[in-house]
């Protein structure tokens, strides 16, 4: 359990509220579709968020946390996390710099980075001062294109490919050599060059502020990280003498890991202890010149801890030697497990009072033989039909990451405060919504 999970007389609590009271009270508002749940604890984020602010104190001024909205993009979970401290939005799409402003976020502190931005996008960031990541040479055409059709100056960041391997999964490594993401070095002159390009006299379109790297995502170690400043240093310093000397903002990603207390991995050892936000900012600081300001934008580490999904027991069925617990949810609402082989930890949520276990394949109702939440898991052999369990660690890429597959509405979505307080902050679509967009 993290900040805000406990276990109180073998129930699972959420900041104080038992998940048995929560389910029920849900069940009551949405009937059938009150389950499967994603309930994220208010406490949990806001723990987290403190984590990167305390760690960044250090820097004063010079170091600001923004939240990559891909991780969980629901507008109360954007509220919350500025509320707690978050100072900027890091997005990928035009619909997420809208909904960064939605939540609250001042538009010139919103970063939108993109390999591939269409034209609408890049207008809607430039004309509100979004801070924009240049990723390539085409990119920087068309954001100093449109920065000059529409009279305003762009802000932009130099997305730099360092190519550095980050020791993570093939999928969610973004800077190795043959990454689609960011510029080489050897490539930012021809780039810089692009910026200016289509300028007359003395008229700037685009205002090169720094640079951005983002090695990749479930990183562990922060050794990285070091060899990401200093790549970082270098290209800031080829930019400032190629004409924009004030350029001073290093934006290093985000990429932390999460730490599952006592879970342990597929072969039996305990997880390795990721590293913390105090790490990462010990790792950087030392190597980060003085005259430049430091951001960190990560997505995974501020809110995968503070969720969990909820789901309820249809059935035990066992085919060959496997023994399958079917749930009422599946790879719709968490794709992690079949896209990345990540590992999901699977609970009751009111102990069973027999200590018996077996290993169990926890899987869905989804069409798919991929469609399975953890597989091996260790759990009471035959809970009833109804009973609930809830999937750990769900708080980031997994509702931004769900389908409509098999015409499965979205699940609810809720926040925990407090014993007796909780809130909606996501409707489950019914069979109208599913219907609408088809003409
Ligand atoms: N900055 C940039 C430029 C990114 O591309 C990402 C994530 C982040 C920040 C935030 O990284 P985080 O702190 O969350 O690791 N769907 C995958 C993760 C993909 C991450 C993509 N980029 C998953 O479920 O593990």
């Amino acid at each position: 359990d993290g900040p805000g999970w406990s276990y109180v007389d073998g129930v699972l609590h959420c900041d104080g509220m038992s998940l048995e009271d929560l389910r029920m009270s849900l069940r009551k508002d949405y009937g059938h579709q009150g389950s499967p749940a994603h309930v994220y604890s208010h406490s949990a984020l806001v723990a987290n968020v403190r984590k990167y602010t305390d760690a960044l104190c250090p820097l004063g001024e010079r170091g600001t946390l923004s939240y990559s909205l891909k991780a969980n993009s629901n507008l109360r979970v954007l509220e919350t996390l500025r509320q707690a401290g978050v100072t900027m939005a890091t997005t990928v799409s035009g619909n997420e710099i809208l909904m960064a402003m939605k939540a609250g976020f001042a538009a010139s502190n919103i970063i939108y980075n993109g390999t591939g931005k269409r034209r609408w996008e890049v207008e809607l960031a430039v004309k509100h001062g979004v801070l924009l990541n240049l990723d390539s040479e085409f990119d920087a055409r068309l954001i100093a294109g449109v920065a000059r059709e529409v009279g305003v100056r762009a802000r932009c960041l130099v997305r730099l490919n360092p190519a550095l391997n980050a020791d993570t999964h093939p999928y969610l490594a973004t800077a190795l050599a043959d990454s689609k993401f960011g510029v080489e070095f050897h490539q930012l002159e021809k780039v810089l060059q692009a910026v200016r390009a289509g300028e007359s006299g003395n008229e700037e379109h685009v205002a090169v502020e720094g640079v951005h790297i983002h090695v990749g995502s479930a990183v562990s170690r922060t050794r990285v990280y070091a060899d990401m400043t200093r790549a970082a240093a270098r290209t800031l310093r080829e930019i400032r003498e190629r004409g924009w000397p004030r350029a001073s903002t290093i934006n290093l990603g985000g990429g932390l890991n999460i730490r599952l207390s006592g879970v342990p991995r597929k072969d039996g050892e305990d997880q390795e202890r990721p590293a913390t936000p105090e790490n990462l900012v010990d790792a950087i600081l030392p190597i980060l010149p003085q005259d430049t300001t430091l951001l960190l934008e990560p997505g995974r580490s501020l809110v995968a801890t503070a969720g969990v999904l909820m789901t309820e027991v249809l059935g035990v069925k066992t085919n060959g030697d496997r023994r399958f617990l079917v749930v009422d949810s599946a790879m719709t609402e968490v794709i992690r497990p079949a896209l990345y082989g990540a590992h999901h930890p699977v609970t009751h949520v009111t102990v069973p009072s027999s200590q018996e276990r077996a290993a169990m394949d926890v899987v869905g109702p989804v069409c798919e033989s991929g469609d399975f939440l953890a597989r091996r898991c260790m759990l009471s052999p035959n809970p009833p039909s109804g009973a609930a369990l809830v999937v750990w660690a769900t708080g980031a890429y997994c509702s931004s990451m769900a389908s409509n597959y098999n015409l499965r509405p979205h699940a609810v979505e809720v926040i925990v405060r407090a014993p007796d307080l909780y809130t909606i902050v996501r409707r489950p679509e019914n069979f109208e919504d599913l219907v609408s967009c088809y003409l």
